[in-house]
């Protein structure tokens, strides 16, 4: 997608060999415009699919989550990071973030997807795929099916990728990275 190359270009920050600072427009302050854009993107591509419901994980899967959501004209439901007090009966997985160095508790609620549901997993970053993992973890003991994968921004020289090709999934990337050093950000055509 031309328009998120470009702001990443322009506003994005590399932080080291694999961290691409990203807090002006999509993880801290939110653009809503290329929000917008972003949820249109990914409605094009994944109409074809009979989606029920589009699901992220809190926090930065939020915004582009909901407006691919508004788009599709169904529910979107965010994974949380802590089991809320109110929420009894829950589908609860671990995943292992390499990026921070250590894993945490996701967590939804048992009574919003079921085996009728399709379900479009949409995310902010893809690094290792661990994330991913957690997931599909829940969405398969919920019965539902996960028809397709959208991601803002695919570091594909990390694995999770390639381990979502391999699951078989239709996962489709808005910026592809394959890499990030002094002289910028190399963006992958070819995938
Ligand atoms: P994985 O799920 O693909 O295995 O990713 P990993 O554990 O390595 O990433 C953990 C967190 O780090 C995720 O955010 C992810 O979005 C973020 N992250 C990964 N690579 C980058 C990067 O290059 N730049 C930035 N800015 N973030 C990156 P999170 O902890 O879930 O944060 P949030 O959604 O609550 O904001």
């Amino acid at each position: 997608m031309l328009k998120l190359e470009e702001e990443i270009c322009k506003r994005g920050k590399i932080m080291n060999g694999e961290i691409l600072k990203v807090d002006s427009f999509l993880n801290h302050q939110v653009d809503p415009k290329l929000m917008e854009a972003i949820g249109e993107e990914f409605y094009h591509y994944f109409k074809k699919y009979p989606i029920t419901k589009v699901v992220t994980i809190e926090t930065s899967g939020i915004a582009p989550a909901l407006m691919c959501a508004l788009k599709l004209e169904v529910p979107m439901i965010f994974i949380k990071k802590a089991q809320p007090s109110t929420m009894q009966e829950a589908y609860v997985s671990h995943v292992f973030s390499f990026t921070k160095n250590k894993s945490y508790t996701i967590c939804l609620s048992k009574h919003l997807i079921d085996k009728e549901d399709h379900i479009l997993f949409i995310d902010d970053f893809l690094a290792n795929g661990q994330a991913f993992l957690g997931v599909e973890q829940i969405i398969r003991e919920a019965g539902a099916v996960i028809d397709g994968v959208g991601i803002v921004i695919d570091k594909t020289f990390q694995d999770g990728h390639l381990l979502i090709k391999e699951k078989g999934y239709d996962l489709y990337s808005l910026a592809k990275i394959k890499s990030l050093d002094e002289n910028g950000v190399i963006f992958d055509e070819s995938l």
